[in-house]
Formats: structure tokens, sequence, C-alpha cells
């Protein structure tokens, strides 16, 4: 039997004037496009901004069905659009915030179990790690250098072959 283990460290910045003016920028976008989330049900606003290697900002938000399953992500929201709009191009940073109208705002948002897999897909699509920029509209901000580190041990196409 021997044993392994996984370990990966991230930053955490205690407010957005800490940050880098470009990952700064970008936190404040994903904050300002969670008013245009569609969380009826949760109330839970969620939105997401990546900057990509041509420059380009993509935004996405969560859009939430009456039929709860249906309901999006909005990080998989800004995959789907930054595929459509610019295919086979690597994402830099995505920032993820959130506005949570009956609760507490202040601690950082980590994507859910789904969300982590089409993360990781997306950087072996593009051969490039996705750089994560977690929070609130206040408190902590974690960084984590790339997405895939959320998901160890994960199933991935190279599992296909
Ligand atoms: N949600 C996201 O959009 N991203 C996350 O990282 C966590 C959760 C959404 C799903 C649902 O619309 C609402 O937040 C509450 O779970």
């Amino acid at each position: 039997m021997k044993k392994e283990t996984q370990q990966f460290s991230y930053e955490i910045y205690t407010s957005v004037d800490e940050l880098p003016a470009e990952d700064a920028a970008l936190v404040l976008k994903a904050r300002a496009i969670t008013k245009n989330a569609y969380a009826p049900y949760s109330h839970f606003n969620v939105g997401a901004a990546a900057l990509l290697n041509n420059g380009a900002i993509v935004t996405g938000t969560n859009q939430e069905n009456a039929a709860y399953p249906v309901g999006i992500c909005a990080e998989r929201v800004l995959l789907s659009t930054a595929a459509t709009l610019f295919p086979d191009m690597p994402l830099q940073t995505m920032a993820i915030s959130y506005h949570n109208e009956k609760g507490d705002n202040s601690h950082p948002v980590s994507p859910c179990g789904v969300c982590r897999q089409s993360l990781l897909e997306y950087e072996d699509r593009v051969h490039q790690p996705i750089r994560l920029i977690l929070s609130g509209l206040t408190g902590d901000i974690y960084v984590i250098q790339r997405a895939s580190q959320l998901l160890p041990l994960s199933f991935g196409k190279g599992d296909l072959k």
C-alpha cells in the first residue's frame, strides 16, 4: 500500500484594492453583471467575467427555471458564450461573484461540481489553465491558479482513450 497526497495553494486578498488592476477590473465586472442574473427562485444572483487571450471580456450570469434542474450556473453560461463567440480562444482568468438578496455577501463563492467539470473540459480543450478569482460583494478574495485544482482525480477526455 502507498499513499499519495494532493494539495494546492491559493492566494487570499482582503479587498479588491489589493489586486492587480486587471484582476480588480474583472472582479468589479463580475459583481456588476450579477444584476443580469435570472434567479427568482434562489435570489442568489451570480456573475462571472472572463478575460480571454485575445483581450475580449465575456460575462455570464445564472439563469434559473421553474423546473429547477433546468437552471444554468453563471460559469457555464460564460463558457458557452465564450466558445460560441470566440471558438478555441483560451480564457486567462475568470472572476466569479454573487449578490445574495436574502443573506450574506461577504464570503467567496466557489464553483459547483458540475461547473468544475465544465471548467476542466475547457482547460483541456484550449490547452490553457483558467485562473479563478472568487469573491462575494465584500470580504476575502481567493485567487486559484488553475480551475482543475478544484477537481482532483477528475474524469476527463483522457479516460475515454
Ligand atoms: N450558482 C452559480 O451560478 N454559480 C455558482 O458557482 C454557484 C451556484 C447558481 C445556481 C443557482 O441558480 C443559484 O446559484 C443557487 O444555487
